[in-house]
């Protein structure tokens, strides 16, 4: 392919989420992984208060771009499509994109803000759309679907926090009678195990909503299982495929926050060990998890395995998961055949395949020759 006809890609990383460095982490690898050959890379960085920021050829890092790139906006118009200068600077053009990678997680990124932007700019982008992004977000709404479709999750309750701060006694009534302890309390939307806490007993419950009311408007209860943790990487769009599993093994109390980013220590076994039998149940239920949420693109579907009674249970699914190198997300594709830059090569195909699709949708009607009369008056 000559250099002319490679595919210009922005990848948004940075954001204004808790996981803003995670999402910088997961976009060098990203864009490490890009050939040369076939993309030309635009690293677009979001800062922690939102200001997009385009790095030129000479910032190669994306800390550098976040620090100093060129001030950007792209417009809601699918006309444009085009990253403009906030300050239009003689001999900086406008930068029209082909496809958008968004390596950001969780809030404002990962659930459905920015890809509803994208959808307005009329740019393809990589993974969930807007529905399966903003329901990937939402603990509740989730596994609301996931029980609709007949899949095992873990007994919850979700209360929202203006009920919690109105009638507290009534709330933790409700909650004693419904559990037995110990229980998760979390925010319903929100990642990195923030504002979560392990209760083991009831007079801990009244400080561990208070603390998930602070991230979110809802929170979620939940019974605690002792379980191994399973995930299962999901890949495709109308032509759905799970990769083999692997087993998170952390080595703290539970996959917290010091367990994900700040401590060494958690294994990833892969493949789990699993019997055939139970691999194919999880492949099963990863790939309707990501139909129930009408996912595309990509999600790592995350489960516990019960391990007193080998239940299976779903709990939840993760639209852009960790995508590092040493992450779980490609690190399964890769031991299910797919190296990571075949793996994202893969996923702007899909984007570029789902934005095709979608482009045979009519919008408007079209009304007969002379009709329009009516309509106007
Ligand atoms: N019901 C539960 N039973 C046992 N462990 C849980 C439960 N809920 C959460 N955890 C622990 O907390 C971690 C983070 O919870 P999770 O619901 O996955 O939120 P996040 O979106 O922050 O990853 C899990 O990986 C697991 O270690
Ligand atoms: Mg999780």
């Amino acid at each position: 392919m000559s250099p002319a006809k490679r595919l210009r890609v922005g990848v948004l990383f940075g954001g204004r989420s808790g996981e803003h460095e995670v999402s910088l982490a997961s976009a060098a690898s990203v864009i490490r992984a890009l050939d040369p050959e076939k993309y030309e890379v635009v690293p677009i960085g979001i800062s922690k208060d939102g200001r997009w920021l385009v790095g030129t050829s000479a910032q190669r890092m994306l800390p550098e771009v976040l620090k100093s790139g060129e001030r950007v906006f792209l417009p809601p118009d699918p006309t444009a499509a085009t990253l403009a200068p906030m300050a239009p600077v003689a001999g900086h053009p406008s930068i029209t994109l082909d496809v958008v990678f968004p390596v950001l997680h969780g809030t404002f990124g990962e659930d459905g803000t920015v890809q509803g932007f994208l959808e307005l700019a009329g740019l393809p982008y990589v993974g969930a759309g807007v529905l399966a992004s903003a329901v990937g977000m939402d603990k509740d709404v989730q596994k609301r679907l996931f029980e609709h479709e007949g899949l095992p999750v873990v007994p919850y309750l979700a209360i929202l926090r203006s009920k919690w701060e109105r009638e507290p006694a009534a709330v933790l009534k409700l909650l004693k009678k419904k559990f037995r302890f110990p229980v998760f309390v979390k925010p319903a939307a929100l990642g990195s195990s923030v504002g979560m806490t392990r209760v083991k007993a009831a007079h801990e419950l009244p400080a561990a909503l208070s603390l998930a009311g602070e991230y979110g408007t809802k929170i979620i209860v939940e019974r605690a299982v002792n379980a191994r943790e399973i995930e299962v990487s999901v890949l495709g769009n109308d032509e759905v495929q799970a990769s083999i599993p692997g087993e998170i093994l952390p080595h703290r109390e539970f996959y917290d926050y010091t367990a994900k980013y700040l401590e060494e220590g958690t294994r990833l076994m892969i493949p789990a060990k699993l019997t055939k039998k139970q691999v194919a149940v999880f492949q099963d239920y990863a790939i309707r998890a990501f139909r129930a949420i009408d996912g595309s693109g990509m999600a790592r579907c995350d489960f516990f395995l019960e391990r007193r009674t080998g239940k299976i249970f779903v709990n939840e699914l993760n639209t852009i998961p960790g995508f590092t190198s040493i992450s779980m997300y490609p690190k399964l594709w890769e031991a299910s055949g797919l190296p990571y830059p075949a793996l994202v090569d893969r996923l702007i195909e899909l984007a570029l395949e789902r934005h095709r699709e979608k482009a045979r949708t009519k919008y408007s009607i079209e009304l007969p020759a002379g009709s329009g009369g009516a309509l106007e008056a």
